[in-house]
């Protein structure tokens, strides 16, 4: 385990009752398949009796709370992200990365300032109509007719939106995009015994990186409207620009997927909702932002403390692993009040930190915005109403992304 090499210098026994919440008998890892179905309980107990937790087995230390999480994720200086963001590949030393989620200021700042001048919200606001013609050529390849009939939701929809969306935002030519569609799918292949370090994920990670590389060759030549033509023109070198654009593969393809999924099953165990957004559907938009308080895909990020922190009478040494459990956040009573855990689109206070806080900030909100909103507009247009089979439906499991691989809804 890479976290393994990662050895707090104590200055309270992490091992002691009192920070690891053996006392309270609270369990929390996010790498444990069960606990992963159904976390709110855990996350609950560790927001109210052991708002600093520690796992000695995993060796690593969790924040729930809505106030510390946001806390945390605000102070890069304290909380670096440039040992990692994932529990798995956390290194001891900083990693030399050229990818800006992996750098903290000042060299974040630089890569964040660059890129944000090829990648725009004029850039992102143009694949409207692109993102359209997506959804409503997947619905009807799926579209069961007039008796109705059962899809994969997940496969067949909301997991195939985001990756042709992410090839149109690189500029990939007509003629590369299925084969560039089924690489970015394999960089997300999961592997039983190895999760998602595996051999086909690794070697589908190489093979865009060579095609990046190539079509970068060929732009320098002859540069295009694209994004990638943009990044070069913006100042980032060949590799950093590489290094965003699987950045934005990485970031930007399953988050999106789960979300959908997530929708669609919401929806449906609430139907009066989906009522409501079939008859008004500029409500949509708030639906998205309930569903990733809700349930947000992506809610783990974590940190490497750089000194030591003291919170609610704890010390996290320097050099530890801290998970900033941002799905708890949405959770939490403190910040949402006593009806946290309801899934409710009309509710008043609705910010959340599933997007991340801060300088880390999600680059790529407005896509997913953007994505989750046609893509919720487009199906419930098509299908005001469907069922969700949660006993045949599957979960995917990692440390960092939560929801369905699978979702089997009869139309
Ligand atoms: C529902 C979908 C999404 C969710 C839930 C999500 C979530 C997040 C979170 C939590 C972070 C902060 C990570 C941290 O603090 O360590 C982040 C950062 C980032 N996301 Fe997203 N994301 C989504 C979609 C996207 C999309 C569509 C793109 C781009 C195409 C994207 C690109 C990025 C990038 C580049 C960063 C790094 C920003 C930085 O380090 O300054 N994300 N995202």
């Amino acid at each position: 385990m890479p976290n393994a090499a990662v050895t707090p210098s104590s200055t309270v026994d992490p091992t002691s009752e009192e920070a690891s919440g053996s006392s309270s008998g609270v369990e929390y890892d996010p790498m444990d398949p069960v606990l992963d179905e159904s976390p709110y309980e855990v996350w609950r107990a560790m927001r109210d009796q052991q708002p600093v937790y520690f796992n000695p087995r995993r060796n690593f230390w969790a924040l729930s709370r809505y106030e510390d999480v946001a806390a945390a994720l605000k102070d890069t200086t304290r909380f670096s992200s440039a040992h990692g963001n994932v529990l798995e590949l956390m290194s001891p030393e900083p990693v030399d990365s050229g990818m800006m989620i992996l750098n903290d200021p000042p060299s974040h700042t630089r890569l964040r300032r660059l890129v944000s001048r090829a990648f725009t919200l004029r850039r992102t606001a143009a694949l409207e109509e692109d993102v359209r013609a997506i959804c409503r050529e997947l619905l009807d390849a799926l579209d069961p007719g007039p008796g109705g009939g059962e899809v994969d939701l997940m496969q067949e929809y909301a997991a195939q939106i985001p990756s042709r969306v992410i090839s149109r935002l690189l500029g990939v030519p007509g003629e590369d995009r299925e084969r560039i569609r089924l690489l970015i799918d394999e960089c997300f292949h999961l592997d039983e015994e190895h999760g998602f370090v595996n051999d086909v994920a690794l070697t589908a990670m190489g093979e865009l990186g060579t095609y990046l590389d190539r079509r970068l060759k060929h732009l320098a030549e002859e540069p295009g409207d694209d994004l990638l033509s943009a990044l070069t023109g913006a100042g980032l070198t060949r590799r950093e620009t590489i290094d965003f654009a699987m950045l934005l593969v990485m970031a930007g393809t399953e988050t999106v997927g789960r979300l959908l999924g997530w929708a669609a099953l919401l929806l449906d165990e609430h139907p009066d909702q989906r009522a409501d957004l079939v008859a008004d559907p500029s409500l949509i938009p708030q639906a998205v932002e309930e569903v990733l308080r809700f349930e947000g895909p992506s809610p783990v990020q974590a940190r490497f403390t750089t000194e030591d922190v003291t919170l609610h009478d704890v010390t996290i040494p320097a050099r530890s692993i801290v998970l900033l459990l941002t799905s708890s956040a949405g959770r939490d009573e403190r910040q949402y009040g006593p009806d946290a855990g309801v899934f409710d689109i009309h509710r008043e206070q609705r910010h959340h930190v599933s997007f991340g806080y801060g300088v880390h900030f999600c680059l790529g909100a407005s896509l997913a915005r953007l994505e989750s909103r046609i893509a919720l507009e487009e199906l419930l247009a098509r299908f005001p109403s469907w069922t969700v089979d949660r006993d045949r439906s599957v979960r995917a499991h990692t440390s960092t992304v939560r929801g369905w691989s699978r979702l089997l809804v009869r139309l």
